[in-house]
């Protein structure tokens, strides 16, 4: 039987709740469980409404087999998606990035042929963390393109179309200092438009972090961060993603996590490190493999866990 879909939302079948919780993981990663049912509910019976197809199966078939079912997935991960954001978020991390990690890569960076020191943001939403990057290298007198290359990527278009616009409303500037805003925004309206020198400074791709074909033509990263993007994700996935950005690093590059993020039971590859202003990721040097007892504590939990399970 087809669910009922009432005028304020619609509630699936236990089947139907599986079927696109399933399509969704397998797809994009996110981890949608008995938790967080409501908002997928609320989500889809959106689409559904605008569509106008009236039921959870014609909108399933509508996105395996219709017409234009091809162009309809991407719709639902936009749904989908949590993009909250702001410029500067999580401070004291971008400055660790700015004055310890590139300033260390550009007295190297002879050693890197003269090349630029490559970040990633992946993960992006609608552009205000690469851009805060790209700013606060403005700052430091470092010149975008030629010092440092910023690339960004998310899987949602709607963000992406928002971060290449670059238009932006007051609560993306929270945690901005007014003279940045003022320096690197035009106001109208009470809407602020980035110059277009600061556009030019950020590459915005499109990019699934599951799909690894595409992520294998992307050049290997100094930088990567990845921050309140995996945990949407569920523990597989969690790891797969961060085997992805170990690869993608340069051996001695750096995996910067949101604040209330962590490796624990994802993986050991990495070693801890622990600047001035933050505590980091990085993939060692060849023949460097960490010393860092909290990596070797956190190997521990992990051994313990696996052989709790096997015991199970
Ligand atoms: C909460 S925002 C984080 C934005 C920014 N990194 C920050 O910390 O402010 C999470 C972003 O991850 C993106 N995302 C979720 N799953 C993804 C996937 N499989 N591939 C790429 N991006 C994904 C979402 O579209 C969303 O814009």
């Amino acid at each position: 039987m087809n669910s009922p879909l009432a005028n304020d939302g619609l509630t699936l079948t236990d089947a139907e709740f599986r079927m696109f919780a399933e399509l969704i993981r397998e797809h994009a990663g996110l981890d949608f469980n008995e938790s967080s049912r409501f908002l997928l509910e609320r989500r889809l019976a959106r689409r559904i409404r605008e569509l106008e197809l009236g039921s959870v199966s014609a909108y399933h078939y509508h996105i395996r087999n219709g017409n234009s079912g091809s162009d309809e997935l991407p719709n639902l991960i936009d749904e989908l998606t949590t993009n909250e954001t702001y410029f500067f978020r999580e401070y004291s991390q971008l400055r660790a990035l700015i004055d310890e990690i590139i300033e260390e890569l550009q007295l190297d960076r002879e050693k890197r042929g003269g090349r630029p020191i490559t970040i990633w943001s992946a993960g992006c939403s609608s552009g205000e963390e690469p851009y805060s990057i790209a700013m606060l290298a403005r700052e430091a007198g470092l010149k975008p393109g030629s010092d440092v290359h910023v690339y960004a990527s998310d899987i949602s278009r709607r963000m992406l179309r928002k971060a290449r616009k670059g238009i932006y409303r007051e609560a993306s500037f929270r945690g901005t200092d007014p003279h940045l805003r003022d320096k690197y925004f035009i106001e109208k309206d009470r809407l602020w438009q980035i110059s277009d020198d600061l556009k030019r400074d950020v590459d915005f791709i499109h990019l699934n972090l599951l799909d690894n074909s595409k992520i294998a033509l992307l050049r290997t990263m100094d930088v990567i961060l990845c921050r309140n993007v995996i945990i949407y994700f569920n523990i597989d996935t969690k790891c797969q993603v961060v085997r992805t950005f170990y690869e993608k690093l340069r051996p001695g590059g750096h995996l910067l996590l949101g604040h209330s993020e962590s490796l624990i039971n994802l993986s050991t590859s990495f070693e801890l490190r622990h600047l001035r202003r933050d505590l980091v990721y990085r993939r060692p040097l060849p023949g460097m493999a960490s010393e860092d007892p909290w990596n070797i504590a956190a190997a521990a939990a992990i051994a313990r866990s696996d052989h709790d399970g096997i015991d199970k």
